[in-house]
């Protein structure tokens, strides 16, 4: 899985580093186990979670059956992420049941989602908390150990944590997610982030700025800019000197960002295809560190399933931005993400999601069955009428084919070098280093004493497999 949905957990703790702790502070030493689930803006936001207890005394830990705080950041995207949030609580309740003084909380978009009603849910739950809220986990936890239950889902509208430092979990040292805005004002009609994670708004661009420098002074090589629409990022300033106020938008601040170093390498995720401009494309153009990577999500191929998907494009525009990238960023990898068997989607239109994988030809995709969630548009408005094999053959069908370009995609650049910033070994041999090239393959070879984690390299590639590019430094 990669960046933005690492489904797997996540539990690193700081070690070793020096915090100011207040002498009395009844939470010095305390352990923290966090765990985070669902896409990359769950993980940056641990890691503001894990800043702001921090800073009040707490370490982090690895193991929960030693944790006084255990905290896990919930996804409820689809059913089968909150099943598993389930599933992992169940785990939690043993380790409780040997430590009855362990606070267990919930946080992130189930929390939002379900609200208080996850209280009487999980009798072993103790702190239900939304994404918003996250200031207040320091007062929640107060108020636990004071022998209540404790919520707080507010939503808000101006919440970004700009002035909040993350500490790195589970980092390598090398590759960083910054994220620049949060919530989310499209309606996409099966979509439940923006009921979980509220109104869009962008982070001010100076501190996202600071944040990326920082990271490059720490040694940092790339950064992943966040968002769920990276593309209608607009900051309003309202400077002092000028009458009109200055506008930032995501083509401004990816040359920003572009700035901070050559050396660091640039990512961003989402796009979204109705946003994303040629302007946006030429920045990207013009920076070498900017990746040439477009996460672009289709979801279909079919302009009146994109109609009832509240998508805002169709089928033609889809193609049109296509075209666009592969006109302005010759080489540009494009990934997606692909939903089968949203309501009343007929044969016929998921062969034109078949035949947008055939025009397209992705690098990469994200593809998954449609899952009603409750309160969407969506469940609202349509019967969820696609029998669940049905939508299975048709995701499997998605995948078979996209299998086939990715292995394609990969063939293609065999005999070619590519620029890899090294990551650190390979995850089947310490003989091998990998990283990423810029188009976000993932590349192996040969470690050796010259070139360490962190730097470029230029790889020519030998090989492939269906995944990963094979080669030797030049
Ligand atoms: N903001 C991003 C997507 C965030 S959710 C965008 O607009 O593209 C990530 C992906 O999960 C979506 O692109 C979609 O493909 C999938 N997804 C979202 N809701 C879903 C649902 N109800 N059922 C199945 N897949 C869903
Ligand atoms: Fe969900 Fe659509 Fe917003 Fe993406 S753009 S987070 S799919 S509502
Ligand atoms: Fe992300 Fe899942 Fe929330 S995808 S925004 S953690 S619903």
């Amino acid at each position: 899985m990669d960046t933005l949905f690492q489904d797997k957990t996540h539990d690193e703790g700081r070690q070793g580093e020096a915090l100011m702790l207040e002498p009395g502070n009844k939470n010095n030493g305390r352990k923290l186990y966090i765990e985070s689930y669902g896409c990359a803006m769950n993980f940056s936001d641990s890691e503001i979670v894990a800043s702001i207890l921090l800073e009040r005394g707490f370490e982090t830990t690895t193991d929960h059956n030693n944790a006084d705080v255990i905290f896990i950041n919930t996804c409820s995207i689809r059913e089968n992420a909150e099943q598993r949030v389930r599933n992992r609580l169940k785990e939690f309740a043993v380790a409780k049941l040997k430590n009855p003084g362990m606070v267990v909380g919930v946080l992130g978009c189930m929390a939002e989602r379900l609200k208080s009603k996850f209280l009487e849910e999980e009798k072993l739950v103790d702190v239900v908390v939304g994404p918003d809220a996250y200031r207040d986990l320091p007062n929640l936890i107060d108020q636990v150990d004071d022998g209540q239950r404790a919520v707080n889902v507010l939503l808000s509208r101006e919440e970004t944590y700009a002035d909040i430092s993350p500490v790195r979990l589970n980092s390598n040292g090398i590759n960083a997610f910054v994220s620049i805005m949060r919530g989310c004002d499209n309606m996409c009609s099966f979509c439940v982030v923006p009921f979980t994670r509220g109104r869009e708004r962008s982070r001010d661009p100076e501190s996202i700025v600071a944040e990326c420098t920082d990271l490059y002074n720490k040694g940092y090589r790339e950064v992943t800019l966040l968002g769920q629409n990276v593309d209608s990022y607009k900051y309003k300033s309202e400077s002092q000197e000028s009458e009109s106020p200055e506008v930032v938008n995501f083509a401004d601040l990816l040359s920003l960002v572009a700035q901070v170093s050559p050396e660091l390498r640039i990512r961003f995720s989402t796009s979204h295809p109705k946003d994303i401009t040629d302007e946006v494309l030429y920045t990207i153009k013009k920076y070498d560190n900017i990746c040439k990577y477009i996460h672009l999500p289709v979801q279909s191929g079919n302009s009146r399933v994109l109609e009832l998907m509240n998508r805002t494009y169709d089928r033609e525009w889809y193609m049109n931005r296509i075209d666009a990238i592969r006109r302005i960023l010759p080489g540009c990898a494009i990934s997606t993400d692909v939903i089968t068997g949203f309501c009343t989607e007929t044969e016929e239109e998921h062969q034109e999601t078949l035949s947008m994988m055939d025009y397209v030809k992705y690098d990469f995709a994200y593809m998954f069955m449609y899952s009603e969630r409750p309160g969407t548009l969506a469940a609202k408005r349509y019967a969820d009428d696609i029998p669940e094999p049905v939508k299975r053959r048709r995701l499997s069908e998605v995948v078979q084919k996209q299998q086939q370009y990715s292995h394609e995609r990969l063939k293609l650049l065999v005999g070619s070098t590519q620029k890899v910033l090294i990551e650190g070994f390979s995850k089947k041999s310490d003989k091998d280093y990998c990283g990423r090239s810029d188009q976000n393959a993932m590349v192996v070879f040969p470690v050796a004493e010259s070139y360490k984690p962190g730097q470029y390299v230029d790889v020519h590639i030998d090989r492939c497999t269906t995944a990963t590019l094979i080669g030797v430094v030049v």
